[in-house]
């Protein structure tokens, strides 16, 4: 599969764009299985990058990629690559995505985009997943770089009971994403429902955050991805890229 080299691209004037690319071209050119039939694709900025390396490939037309929202369907489809659905594909062979914070185990707060559920499912299906990075992601601890808050999809009539729970369970924070304007109302996730965000302090035990919060009335998913990721690519300033895995 030939690839354009690295060096022979013209650099981002943004370092951490430039970080972002790095780390999504490293990513697909390390770990694309050659003979790969689905292949899932994430969301995000990051993602962007890892959309477009795969567009290069000049063997496009045999394999079909995955979505996990709105925005990485277009990617899909922008990029030339072909389009599919987790319904008509539930096994993946690879797939790729963003992250908002990841810790020194891979565990990974994911959803800034409010994709969490599509893309866990995207995750659970595939026999790999891998995650791309800026340097601002990589973290020792759940809950110190990130501070919005964890991502939790819930059903929009429990808001309220929510956000009494969250803040019961010890949130230092927590906020009801809304829209791009003030007039746009709570954001909407494609499943329909509602992304409290709850900031936590560091998290010293993700999974059993997790856990308490998938048993909690009204929670329909959790963005604390844990036990996923193989690998995390992080594109460096100095123009490296670290990986961990
Ligand atoms: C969307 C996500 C994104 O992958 C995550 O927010 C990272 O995004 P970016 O690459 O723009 O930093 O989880 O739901």
């Amino acid at each position: 599969m030939p690839l354009i080299p690295y060096s022979e691209l013209k650099p981002l004037s943004d370092p951490t764009e430039e970080s972002k690319r790095l780390s999504a071209y490293k990513a697909v050119d390390e770990n694309f299985p050659p003979s790969a039939k689905v292949i899932g694709i994430g969301s995000g900025s990051t993602v962007v990058y890892v959309a477009e390396r795969i567009g290069q490939l000049d063997n496009k037309a045999d394999f079909v990629c995955i979505p996990t929202g709105f925005q990485s369907k277009n990617l899909i489809l922008d990029n030339g690559l072909k389009l599919g659905s987790i319904e008509q594909y539930p096994q993946l062979d690879i797939a790729f995505d963003g992250a908002d914070e990841v810790d020194t185990q891979l565990n990974a707060i994911k959803g800034g985009g409010a994709c969490l559920f599509q893309e866990k499912l995207v995750a659970y299906s595939s026999k790999s997943f891998i995650l791309v990075a800026d340097y601002r992601k990589k973290s020792q601890n759940l809950g110190v770089q990130w501070t919005k808050g964890v991502p939790i999809e819930v059903v929009p009539s429990a808001y309220v009971y929510l956000t009494g729970k969250l803040n019961e369970y010890g949130a230092e924070s927590v906020v009801l994403r809304q829209g791009g304007s003030a007039k746009a109302g709570p954001v909407i996730t494609d499943n329909n429902n509602f992304i409290i965000d709850a900031h936590f302090g560091a998290i010293q035990d993700p999974k059993q955050l997790h856990q308490q919060l998938k048993m909690t009335l009204g929670v329909v998913e959790t963005g604390l991805f844990l036990d996923y990721p193989q690998k995390a690519y992080f594109g460096e300033k100095d123009g490296s890229v670290v990986v961990r895995t």
